[in-house]
């Protein structure tokens, strides 16, 4: 049995699908044992609280620290990160003790659309002013670039002239909820 932290920054929804598919269907391949995040208020708190999944609310500055990381993430016995809307780059020690344990899940088909200040819906407004014919997610192993490393998996999904941004970030959202679990399940059974 895994454990993975789950870092996010955001409102959770993947955290929550992520939750729900190894701690409420109890899966014998992993389990979310924490929930890291750089923001006070952030919906991925309300989400862990509601599952009683442990939380850590960090600063950049703790991120960057490898003595309070370390100690944080073995005293939850951590095997697997998982970002999931975590804003913050993650430090060269944790991608470095944590190698091809990392995954990111970006919402665009990288390597386009990626990058420092692609996230979020950036990416979605980028992508219906270039008058794309599609978008989707990609989930890549991270390292301490930005939406770098390499690519796990990938899932479209067309645009069309009806589109706005939020209708693409509806699509790019589905598209996330329905693979990451499964991805994640598939890298931790090796
Ligand atoms: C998602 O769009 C994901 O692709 C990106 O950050 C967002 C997180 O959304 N990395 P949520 O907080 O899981 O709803």
């Amino acid at each position: 049995m895994k454990n993975i932290a789950i870092f996010a920054s955001g409102s959770g929804s993947n955290a929550q699908k992520i939750i729900a598919h190894f701690n409420t269907k109890k899966s014998l391949v992993g389990q979310v044992a924490l929930v890291v995040c750089n923001k006070e208020n952030a919906g991925v708190l309300q989400i862990a609280a509601a599952a009683q999944v442990p939380s850590a609310v960090i600063t950049k500055t703790q991120l960057n620290n490898e003595d309070y990381m370390q100690a944080l993430l073995q005293k939850h016995h951590i095997d697997f990160i998982v970002l999931a809307g975590f804003l913050l780059l993650i430090p060269e020690f944790l991608t470095r003790y944590f190698h091809h344990k990392i995954v990111n899940i970006h919402p665009a088909l990288l390597p386009k659309y990626g990058g420092k200040g692609m996230y979020g819906k950036n990416v979605h407004q980028a992508v219906w002013q270039n008058r794309e014919s599609q978008t989707g997610i990609t989930i890549h192993f991270a390292n301490e670039h930005y939406d770098e490393g390499n690519i796990i998996f990938q899932a479209s999904t067309e645009i069309t002239a009806a589109d706005t941004p939020e209708t693409i970030a509806q699509k790019v959202q589905q598209l996330e909820h329905q693979h990451f679990p499964a991805v994640i399940e598939k890298l931790l059974k090796g």
